[in-house]
């Protein structure tokens, strides 16, 4: 059998990893600004978190949600914690997509209603209702139409309050992006979060806040959308939870209320995720990595925007999207296999940086000035 072909990649075999660097299988050295897609928080197989997880597979792999299973209610008083959100109750899942599948189901048990509000430019996933929120036509086959989704402008204040007016009383959630990581690393502002809050409240909406890729602490705060000051009623999380353990889950407000059979899965909340997330959690704390992504983000923004031919550089924390007036198709190879770093893109003019949590300066320096050399033979 062979694989079904659906991703392109770059030819490189990746057998090795420890905190901000991979090794391939013919022994080369590559530092990762990428973090394997948003995924490696607390760096590539961190002893607490090897650890965390070989210790528990050899006490045990799994049992089902039949039974307690104590480290959920770890995690749960962890997240609560390094969130400020000690009063939300936790949902456990196993992805993305799945975690904002569960968030919108979940709005619409609560107020009974239909309608769900999305963004232009947003990525929420590929399973049925998330990929219908998704703003890519491309990716959403014809079963997942919805005539229930509708599209707005991002950060424009008056068309959500327009739309809320004519049908606010239908509207079941608003789900938004705190930064839009596909959408080409565009931040939601202070104001437009707010007023997401403040229509969700006056009809009786549920404000979703997906922090899959911008959430568990990449951009200085917990959850990227707290920069606003309001909270969400729902905030859906996975790539950074767990350094790569397959993981979703949603923190639900106290206001919704649980009722038995209304959401579950089989292996959400199984015990090796739970292992490798409380020990992402205590090293995200202990280490203050929350701290050093503010910081480490503003210093690499700063940099970049003395680097010439750049057109714009974005973002908040360790989220970053470095805009060119060209295709960066050609760039990024050069960085991958002259310089040897890895970074995303999002698009095709923008450079995405997610690098993990604890990156230091020395390691942000080596792309900083791999980039400058590039940029310097570029122009
Ligand atoms: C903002 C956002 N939401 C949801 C998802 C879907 O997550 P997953 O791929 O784990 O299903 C992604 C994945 O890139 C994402 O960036």
């Amino acid at each position: 059998m062979k694989m079904f072909d659906v991703y392109p990649i770059n030819d490189v075999t990746i057998v090795k990893g420890e905190g901000s660097w991979v090794w391939d299988d013919k022994g080369n050295k590559y530092l990762d600004m990428y973090g394997g897609h948003a995924v490696i928080s607390i760096g590539h197989s961190h002893p607490a978190y090897v650890n965390a997880i070989t210790d528990q597979i050899h006490k045990l792999g799994f049992y089902s949600n039949s039974v307690v299973i104590e480290l959920q209610a770890t995690l749960a008083e962890k997240l609560g914690k390094l969130s400020s959100k000690n009063d939300y109750q936790l949902f456990m899942c196993n992805s993305g997509a799945e975690a904002n599948e569960n968030a919108l189901k979940l709005a619409s048990f609560h107020n009974g209603r239909k309608k769900v509000v999305a963004f232009k430019g947003a990525f929420h996933g590929r399973t049925s209702l998330a990929v219908a929120c998704t703003d890519n036509p491309a990716i959403v086959a014809p079963v997942n139409e919805t005539p229930n989704v509708t599209f707005l402008p991002y950060n424009d204040i008056e068309a959500l309050e327009a739309h809320f007016a004519k049908e606010g009383n239908e509207i079941s959630s608003v789900i938004v992006e705190g930064i839009q990581g596909v959408g080409g690393i565009r931040v939601a502002s202070r104001e437009f979060l707010r007023a997401i809050r403040k229509q969700c409240d006056k009809y009786g909406a549920v404000y979703i806040a997906d922090s899959v890729q911008c959430g568990c602490g990449r951009t200085g705060y917990y959850y990227s959308h707290d920069y606003a000051g309001v909270s969400a009623d729902i905030y859906s999380m996975a790539k950074g939870i767990a350094n790569g353990f397959p993981i979703g889950a949603i923190a639900i407000c106290p206001k919704i209320a649980p009722k038995y059979g209304m959401l579950g899965t089989t292996f959400g909340g199984n015990h090796l995720a739970c292992a490798g997330a409380i020990a992402v959690a205590e090293v995200i704390e202990k280490d203050k990595l929350m701290g050093n992504a503010a910081v480490m983000g503003d210093y690499i923004m700063s940099e970049l925007k003395t680097i010439k031919g750049i057109s714009d550089v974005r973002g908040r924390g360790l989220m970053i999207g470095i805009e060119f007036p060209f295709e960066t198709a050609e760039l990024r190879k050069k960085l991958l296999f002259e310089k040897k770093i890895f970074v995303g893109a999002s698009g095709k003019n923008i450079i995405r940086l997610l690098p993990a949590l604890n990156i230091t300066k020395e390691n942000a320096d080596i792309f900083l000035e791999a980039l400058r050399e590039l940029m310097a033979t570029n122009n």
